[in-house]
């Protein structure tokens, strides 16, 4: 890297996020990584001493976003941002007839509506000039595998990162006068926190007709978890798209890359119906 170059990403406070922070950190990047709560500032300030400014902001707090906006600017000074990585986010599960509105709204909320605010707000930081040959930066997405792929009892995140995809191509169709690229990483299950952070997610529904389900929900998901890859496999990914002129513009990254690709992409609905119904009642 001849000069010093800068990304932002969301959420560092733990899992993907923060393990991206540390890979583009050891490779010459400097960071900015936002958290949520000041007590993880101050604990992802101490794990990034150098090359590392930790931005505090709810994703969903515009003016929050903002005021951050302004400490990012004035630490360029003048410089562009080479990438935005759209990563923080929840996973609420539940039926979809059960889930009621307030959590709904509040997965859309983070997932997608905050997503672009984000973007929207540190776009001027990463657009480039195609007439003068300036570059724009990247916008890297991180969705997930639920972005492609429909899994019963998660309808509230398969919305959303569907709505991501949906999102990411269109910016990337608009921002092309900006040289600005946007590519959509979709991982089927990475270690970390997310799942965690919602431990007995379908306890709510267990009184409801649904209850007998939600066990077998809950196996499916401990046996997805079990498939489970390193964090770094995203970073390295993150990494590669950031380094790149072009490169595809969308990742499935998944344990069996190909049976999963071949699973997602050209099953016929009704055969993953059948494979959910077995799942489900058999
Ligand atoms: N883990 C997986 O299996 C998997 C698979 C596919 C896609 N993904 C996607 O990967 C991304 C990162 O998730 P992860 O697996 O690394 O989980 P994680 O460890 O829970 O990280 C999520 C990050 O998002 C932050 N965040 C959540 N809501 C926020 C808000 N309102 N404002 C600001 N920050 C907020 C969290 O902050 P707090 O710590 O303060 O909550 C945390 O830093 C998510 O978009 C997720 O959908 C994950």
């Amino acid at each position: 890297m001849s000069q010093q170059e800068y990304v932002l990403i969301t959420g560092v406070s733990t899992g993907i996020g923060n393990d991206a922070a540390r890979y583009l950190i050891d490779r010459g990047y400097h960071v900015f990584g936002s958290v949520k709560k000041s007590s993880d500032a101050v604990r992802v300030s101490a794990q990034f001493p150098k090359n590392f400014t930790c931005l505090e902001f709810d994703v969903t707090r515009t003016d929050q976003v903002r005021t951050s906006f302004e400490i990012v600017t004035e630490t360029l000074s003048g410089n562009k941002l080479s990438g935005l990585v759209n990563n923080a986010g929840l996973a609420l599960g539940g039926p979809i007839e059960l889930m009621d509105d307030e959590k709904f709204r509040c997965q859309m909320e983070v997932n997608l509506f905050a997503v672009r605010n984000v973007t929207n707000v540190f776009l001027p930081l990463l657009k480039g000039d195609k007439e003068n040959n300036i570059s724009g930066g990247k916008i890297i997405m991180i969705s997930s595998i639920s972005g492609v792929f429909n899994t019963p009892f998660n309808g509230a995140y398969c919305i959303s990162k569907h709505a991501m995809e949906s999102l990411a191509e269109i910016y990337r169709r608009e921002l092309m006068m900006y040289d600005i690229d946007v590519v959509s990483i979709q991982p089927g299950p990475i270690e970390s926190k997310l799942w965690d952070k919602n431990i007995d997610k379908y306890e709510e529904y267990y009184d409801t007709e649904y209850g007998k389900l939600m066990g077998r929900a809950n196996k499916i998901m401990k046996n997805a978890e079990r498939r489970a890859l390193p964090a770094a496999v995203i970073s390295k990914l993150i990494h590669k798209i950031l380094t790149r002129r072009r490169t595809r513009l969308s990742f499935i990254v998944n344990k069996n890359w190909l049976p999963t690709v071949l699973f997602v992409k050209y099953m016929p609905a009704r055969w993953v119906d059948r494979i959910f119904y077995r799942q489900l009642f058999e």
